[in-house]
């Protein structure tokens, strides 16, 4: 296996008065990326953050912006989410049109930035395949996109493996990222499964201490890697 492990919180379940402190935080504790999700009230039925957030965290911190789209026609929106300060751009592949799924991670990696490829529950994995050779991260949702605290859905975590099968047969390092529901419960089974790109939201958040969250997954992700 050629991925190394990493703990991407989710500023979904922040505290937004006090983003850049818990930024900090967690950053502090270990996690290499910062999970931003990032919704427009039609791909999915809610409302989070956009670019001035992004733009406004990019100025005080260097920890790895991990842009999670759930927009509809993303394509309008490469160039501000990579202006704004995004280091890694994940798109829907149900939200782009079959036919401008490769130009999009091109347009995505013209910009010099990483480019990602995500996948709903209902979704299979072989709608990213094609584009394996040309992705840095694939990220498979453990839950319907749109809110935090859900249950992980078990079922995605043969996801998880099929697509680890399939990237380590072809001696590739593309980052496999799962999102939704990740807690100390499920942690363990989305290791084995095959992920390397952990993203926890109000695992991290609503705890009492997120750093200390950050610290415990760190330390039970060490034993997989
Ligand atoms: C949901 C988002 C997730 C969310 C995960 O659509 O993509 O990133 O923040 O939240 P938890 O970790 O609480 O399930
Ligand atoms: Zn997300």
């Amino acid at each position: 296996m050629n991925r190394k492990f990493k703990l991407a919180p989710s500023i979904l379940s922040a505290d937004f008065a006090r983003l850049g402190e818990q930024i900090e935080a967690v950053k502090s504790a270990g996690a290499e990326y910062l999970h931003v999700d990032v919704m427009d009230g039609m791909f999915v039925p809610n409302i989070s953050l956009g670019p001035p957030v992004i733009r406004s965290i990019r100025k005080t911190t260097d920890v790895i912006l991990d842009t999670h789209l759930m927009i509809v026609k993303p394509e309008r929106y490469i160039r501000t989410f990579a202006e704004a300060g995004a280091d890694i751009i994940t798109v829907h592949v149900e939200a782009v049109d079959p036919g401008s799924v490769g130009s999009l991670i091109t347009a995505i990696k013209k910009f010099k930035k990483k480019a990602g490829l995500t996948i709903k529950p209902g979704t299979s994995v072989d709608a990213v395949l094609p584009y394996i050779e040309l992705l840095d991260l694939v990220l498979i949702m453990s839950v319907e996109p749109g809110f935090g605290g859900q249950d992980l859905i078990p079922h995605t975590l043969k996801k998880v493996e099929d697509l680890a099968r399939c990237v380590d047969s072809r001696g590739l390092s593309t980052d496999i990222e799962i999102d939704g529901g990740i807690c100390l419960q499920t942690v363990r089974d989305a290791l084995n499964a095959g992920a390397n790109v952990l993203v926890a939201g109000s695992a991290i958040f609503d705890t009492p201490s997120p750093s200390e969250a950050v610290k415990e997954f760190i330390d039970i992700a060490k034993k997989f890697f």
